[in-house]
């Protein structure tokens, strides 16, 4: 594994945006998305985001609950944006929207928001710092203050 510094880094750098069309092999029974297709690309790039912003191999420890308001259907893109909200020493937060936008129309609607936690690993496999998160802005304290309280309630219901 390559080197890397450990000076705190803005989370526009590992921010992301993945974009997917949804096709008859993404359907469930009812013919709407699969909510499986969408968790696996919720956590696909919630792990990419994490991994880019400490350039460590990071899986996946904590889902937080996801509730789906609203079918996602055939035909439409899946929009799901990633980004690092909070950083502990080897756990990393990351934040997740996703959208569902038909290519015709240009309607686009919220479906789920979603936050998963990380682990950043080391060589030997084990939990390794993770690069700090640079708060520049008061949205990036607050951010990250909300986040440290998810993380405290996740480890006291641990
Ligand atoms: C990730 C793993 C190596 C961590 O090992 P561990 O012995 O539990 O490590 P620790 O207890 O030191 O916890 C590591 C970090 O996870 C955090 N953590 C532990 N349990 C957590 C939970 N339920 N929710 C959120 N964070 C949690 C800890 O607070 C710690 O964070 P910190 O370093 O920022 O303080 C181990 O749990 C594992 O291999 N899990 C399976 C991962 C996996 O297969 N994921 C699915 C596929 S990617």
């Amino acid at each position: 594994m390559p080197e890397r510094s450990l000076e705190a880094k803005a989370a526009a750098e590992s921010r992301l945006v993945l974009h997917q069309l949804m096709l008859p092999e993404h359907a469930n029974a009812h013919g709407n998305v699969h909510g499986g297709v969408i968790l696996r690309m919720v956590d696909e790039a919630g792990a990419i985001c994490a991994m880019r912003h400490t350039r460590r191999p990071c899986v996946t420890i904590a889902v937080d609950s996801m509730t789906f308001r609203q079918p996602v259907h055939l035909g439409e893109l899946l929009i799901c944006t990633a980004q690092v909200s909070w950083v502990g020493r080897s756990s990393i937060e990351v934040s997740i929207d996703l959208h569902s936008e038909n290519p015709i129309t240009g309607a686009i609607s919220h479906t789920n928001s979603a936050y998963v936690v990380y682990v950043a690993l080391g060589k030997d496999g084990r939990p390794e710092a993770a690069t700090p998160l640079l708060l520049a802005t008061d949205e990036d304290r607050a951010r990250f203050a909300a986040g440290a309280e998810r993380q405290a309630r996740r480890i006291a219901q641990r």
